[in-house]
């Protein structure tokens, strides 16, 4: 996450775009300073991808509880002949592209012949994951080029290019991170943005058996307690604030009314924290709401697409109806 430096790497035929400077470090540290005045207390899910937040969170996806990552990549190695696209000169942009391990299990399903065609645009918000993958990603497969994007794609959608005929790839449910409201805006904003023969694959993470939902954000190492701690030293960074990782515990829970698991750091006793222009005090118990992870249902699927303005095209499954891939036109 680097708000300060604009810095653009070539190394063979990748490419990377830093545009978290135009956002401003004084605009980010006044987004937390206010939601760390707001009650219930908030910290963005976006502030979790650091280097090491990256990291966690890929040791997440290997996690046994986890099943959205392990479910939704056995969709996508099978989508090969049936994804009604054609790869041909086909720029392919992932929003949230992170290891691009998900990228990488489509692009192995197609010819070499249609691939040196293909540009594939990550972008992602931790500029380090950016680089890593496309390093990984261009000793396995030859393509035309790979441009890295390092944006808030929430804010920045407007940033990313339009070359040509592009397949935007929204992948993990992170669209669950919205709320309803976001999900609206950024729908509207994405299918404002996309052209004629543009399409969308996106991923939602389903409704189903509370137990296995919890599990999976209360998993037994450990690893999502640290995620979620983590978030405080990512903060402590950008804003020089003095949170201390260990006055806090992991609370994840689904809430049934609105059909999301809520990730919250719980204050194991009263808090004085500097956030550097200011102090504040959070009292024993209190939580700070850190994610929002919404799960969704069948009429979902229509009403995104509706909000886009685009056609629902085809919808893959597991067969546990676990995990859903929308696959939507703009015609
Ligand atoms: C990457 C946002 C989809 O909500 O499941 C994993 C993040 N948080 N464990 C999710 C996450 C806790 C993940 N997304």
């Amino acid at each position: 996450m680097n708000y300060t430096h604009k810095k653009k790497v070539d190394k063979q035929n990748i490419e990377l775009i830093n545009y978290l400077p135009n956002i401003g470090i004084s605009s980010v540290v006044k987004e937390i300073t206010e939601g760390l005045n707001t009650t219930p207390k908030t910290i963005s899910p976006k502030f979790f991808y650091d280097g090491k937040g990256s990291d966690l969170f890929e040791q997440i996806t290997h996690l046994k509880e986890y099943y959205p990552t392990r479910t939704e990549k056995k969709i996508i190695s099978s989508l090969g002949e049936k994804l009604d696209v054609s790869f041909e000169n086909l720029n392919v942009i992932e929003l949230g592209s992170g290891d691009s391990s998900k990228i990488s299990l489509l692009f192995n399903q197609i010819s070499a012949d249609e691939l040196k065609t293909v540009t594939y645009f990550p972008v992602d918000i931790s500029q380090s994951a950016i680089e890593k993958s496309a390093s990984e990603l261009i000793q396995q497969f030859t393509l035309k080029n790979i441009t890295g994007i390092i944006v808030d794609f929430f804010h920045q959608l407007k940033l990313i290019p339009k070359p040509g005929r592009r397949l935007f790839c929204f992948f993990g449910s992170t669209i669950g991170n919205f709320d309803t409201s976001q999900a609206r805006d950024f729908m509207k904003q994405l299918g404002s943005t996309m052209q004629r023969g543009d399409s969308l694959l996106l991923g939602m993470d389903m409704v189903k058996d509370i137990s296995v939902l919890e599990s999976a954000y209360n998993d037994k190492k450990g690893i999502t307690a640290e995620f979620n701690k983590n978030i405080l030293n990512v903060v402590n960074n950008l804003i020089d604030s003095d949170f201390s990782t260990s006055d806090f515990k992991h609370y994840a829970f689904f809430n049934g009314k609105k059909n999301r698991i809520e990730m919250h750091l719980k204050a194991l006793k009263d808090v004085e924290v500097n956030l550097g222009s200011e102090k504040i005090h959070i009292s024993k118990g209190e939580t700070i709401h850190t994610e929002n992870s919404c799960k969704f249902n069948l009429d979902d699927i229509e009403k995104f697409g509706m909000w886009a303005g685009l056609k629902t095209a085809q919808v893959f499954n597991d067969p546990n109806k676990w995990f859903s891939l929308v696959y939507y036109r703009k015609n």
